[in-house]
């Protein structure tokens, strides 16, 4: 018997306590695992809530990123890069993954364990700045936000102090309800020309970073790696490369400062930063959503809930990591958990490529904050702390701090 049940809710919902998990995942988990949705499109599509049935969507070879046909379901009425044939993010497999083999050797365990010493002279720089000038500041702006910008604009060879620009950009392309067409637009088409400034510089100047190793990808065989794929790529990890890894530096400062037994602990066995990073990772994720899947033919999930062919389904990260089933008690902050494999980097084929340098970016910050910041303490009450709205991104407006 299908478990799928008529609702009317709208997509996207408030967020729970601290920007969290939407109270209403947790309800639907419970009386409809599987329930029905209104994108801000218009569209109905279906929401998966259980761990078993968002596993099931994201590594199924039944359900498909190619929302371009006539009739697809779409998240936002006008385009958006949900529907760009160039992304790799849309592209099922085997174009997924000749496309994913030319930048994955960049992003391996290995590859991000050689950032360590770089990322960490980032963040001790950024720390100084910030402790010099002297209490109060905004942890968000001084250090959450310009590490992994630093970090990915090392690495693909981009300006860093173009970061103003690329962060404007990234907020409107990842806005769902915060901001209009005509913005989101704009912001693409600016975003893309930068993009191709950048590349055309890169070919006149090489300077041995990522960029160049794609220009040459794309000069060797173009079938390989086609001119659009190559921007496509560069904007994408310009926006992936930093957007979601400052939520989680904010956001899991913010979980320590909650938490304060959690922080002194960690302050007293600094070894123990990996497991603090992975609660804080399962815990902290900062999408409340997926992007959207589309069934290529009737798939009956874990749950018993039946997916017809051709309806779209979400299956956020976030709900699957709040299962009870999944997780004892889900709600507490426990970075000892026994078994603590969060889907907060995805799963399947579109598994973060950026996953492993994230964790080193992630595991520099949060050890970093706790050592150089004996005192730290928030600024403002936590009810004055604020949250950004209408986003595929939900973070912190700011994060005020004192020490
Ligand atoms: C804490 C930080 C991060 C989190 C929580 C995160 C989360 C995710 C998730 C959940 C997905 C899969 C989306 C889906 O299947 O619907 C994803 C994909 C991706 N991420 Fe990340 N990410 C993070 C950092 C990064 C970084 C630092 C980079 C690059 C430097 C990056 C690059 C990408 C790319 C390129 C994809 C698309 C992969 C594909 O479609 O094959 N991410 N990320």
């Amino acid at each position: 018997m299908s478990t799928t049940v008529p609702d009317s809710g709208t997509y996207p919902f408030p967020p729970g306590a601290y920007g969290g998990c939407p109270m209403a995942y947790r309800e639907r988990r419970e009386t409809a695992p599987v329930s029905t949705i209104t994108l801000p499109s218009g569209d109905e599509v279906l929401l998966a809530t259980r761990f078993d049935d968002i596993r099931e969507v994201h590594t199924s070879q039944h359900f498909s990123r190619n929302l371009r046909y006539p009739g697809a379901p779409r998240m936002l009425a006008a385009a958006d890069f949900g529907e760009d044939p160039n992304s790799l993010t849309n592209m099922d497999p085997p174009e997924h993954a000749r496309l994913r083999r030319i930048v994955q050797g960049a992003f391996t365990p290995r590859a991000a364990e050689k950032w360590r010493p770089q990322i960490t002279e980032i963040a001790e720089g950024l720390l100084d700045t910030m402790l010099d000038a002297g209490p109060p500041a905004d942890l968000r702006s001084a250090f959450a936000f310009p590490l992994p910008v630093e970090v990915i604009c090392r690495l693909l060879g981009v300006p860093a102090q173009d970061s103003p620009l690329f962060r404007k950009w990234s907020d409107l392309l990842l806005s769902l309800t915060a901001a209009d067409t005509d913005e989101r637009m704009r912001a693409g088409l600016d975003f893309s020309a930068y993009v191709d400034g950048l590349i055309a510089d890169h070919r006149r100047r090489p300077r041995a970073d990522l960029i160049d190793d794609l220009i040459a990808a794309r000069d060797e065989d173009a079938e390989r790696l086609s001119g659009d794929e190559l921007a496509n790529m560069v904007r994408g990890l310009i926006i992936a490369g930093h957007e979601t890894t400052a939520n989680v530096i904010s956001r899991g400062t913010l979980a320590l400062l909650r938490h304060p037994g959690r922080l002194a602990a960690l302050r007293a066995a600094p070894e123990r930063v990996a497991d603090t990073v992975e609660e804080i990772l399962r815990v902290e994720i900062p999408g409340h959503g997926a992007l959207l899947r589309v069934a290529k033919q009737e798939v009956r999930l874990p749950s018993g809930a039946v997916v017809g062919k051709g309806q779209g389904i979400l299956a956020p990260f976030v709900a699957a990591n709040q299962d009870p089933r999944r997780f004892p008690e889900p709600e507490t902050f426990d970075p000892d958990r026994a078994d603590n494999r969060h889907v907060s980097f995805g799963i399947g084929p579109h598994y973060c490529l950026g996953a492993n340098l994230a964790r080193v970016e992630l595991q520099v910050a949060v050890a970093a904050v706790a050592r150089r910041l004996p005192g730290l303490e928030l600024a403002v009450p936590e009810s004055e702390l604020t949250w950004a709205a209408g986003s595929r991104v939900c973070g912190l407006e700011a994060l005020p701090v004192t020490w």
